[in-house]
């Protein structure tokens, strides 16, 4: 079991890997979802979640982290999920509301009285960064932090970087040299792990957690469908499924360095194989990785019909 703390900006993606997290009871005891500025604004971002959580009638407490990078301005990406954050699904309002308790407390709480945290990271690393460093003390407490993040080859915001490095590299830079050890999951194992558009049709079923999926991929796709490819990654999903399932991934260890500038290199990720905290996963098993997927909605399916 996975004592988890979950660090998003809502985002179609970060909700797939929420829904798959929620499907695990038995795997995933969430602490909290702290969310922060990356994909959209932290304001939107969070109320996202906060609609989620609506739709579903769960309790899961959210905390608001940093609302901009540590030395950078933030950058929303409408195009990638909308001007909402997360365009697609009509989800109610909430009543719900994020704690008055910042995630940065929420850290220092948890951090003080828990060990061995899983920090599942799908999202620029502002918070985290802001925790090590105003609480080093507490960073052994976190058992690994297992994130969606950086690329090997290509980037997909400028040529080098993925844009959750990029969005704050600073803040990513002071994680990987934090020495807690690290699993990142980069574009390539994401695009390995990716699902064909032709296999979203099974969500179209009208079931409850099905239509949200469903919903999210009514804007989701089009970034691969305009470009005329017949899949598409789910990049935050990825992490959640190395932790259901590391045997369906190929990884190195050694160590990620980060570049903090340059147009084409802010944010890249240089691995080098060899001692280090960091493991890098490269390659996964795709029909296995969409069968967890597959198999965790349809749980969720059943739990909500
Ligand atoms: C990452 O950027 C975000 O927009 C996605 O949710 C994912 O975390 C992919 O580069
Ligand atoms: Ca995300």
């Amino acid at each position: 079991m996975f004592k988890t703390i979950i660090d998003c900006d809502p985002g179609h993606d970060d909700i797939m890997a929420l829904l798959t997290i929620l499907a695990h009871e038995e795997t995933f005891e969430v602490l909290g979802i702290c969310t922060v500025a990356g994909n959209n604004t932290l304001q939107k971002v969070t109320r996202n979640v906060l609609q989620v959580e609506e739709y579903l009638d769960i309790d899961i407490p959210v905390y608001m982290g940093m609302d901009k990078p540590l030395l950078l301005d933030a950058v929303p990406q409408p195009a990638g999920h909308g001007e909402s954050g997360m365009d697609g699904p009509v989800l109610p309002q909430p009543v719900r509301k994020a704690s008055d308790k910042s995630a940065i407390e929420f850290y220092r709480d948890v951090l003080s009285r828990e060990d061995d945290v899983t920090i599942i990271a799908l999202a620029p690393l502002t918070n985290l960064a802001v925790m090590i460093k105003e609480y080093p003390e507490l960073k052994d407490k976190i058992g690994q932090i297992v994130l969606m993040g950086g690329a090997l080859n290509g980037g997909n915001i400028n040529k080098y970087a993925e844009f959750n490095i990029w969005h704050d590299p600073h803040a990513a830079k002071i994680v990987f040299d934090s020495g807690i050890p690290v699993v990142m999951a980069p574009l390539e194992v994401c695009y390995a792990g990716g699902i064909l558009i032709k296999e979203t049709e099974r969500f179209k079923n009208g079931k409850k957690v099905s239509k949200l999926v469903d919903d999210l991929f009514s804007f989701y796709l089009k970034y691969a469908i305009d470009r005329g490819w017949d899949k598409t990654a789910i990049f935050d999903l990825i992490p959640v499924l190395w932790l259901l399932r590391p045997e369906l991934f190929s990884c190195k260890t050694g160590k990620v360095d980060v570049v903090l500038d340059g147009e084409d290199t802010q944010g890249q990720t240089i691995f080098c194989e060899g001692g280090g905290a960091h493991t890098v996963l490269y390659d996964a098993d795709r029909e296995a990785c969409m069968k967890l997927f597959f198999e965790a909605i349809d749980e969720l399916d059943g739990r909500y019909s």
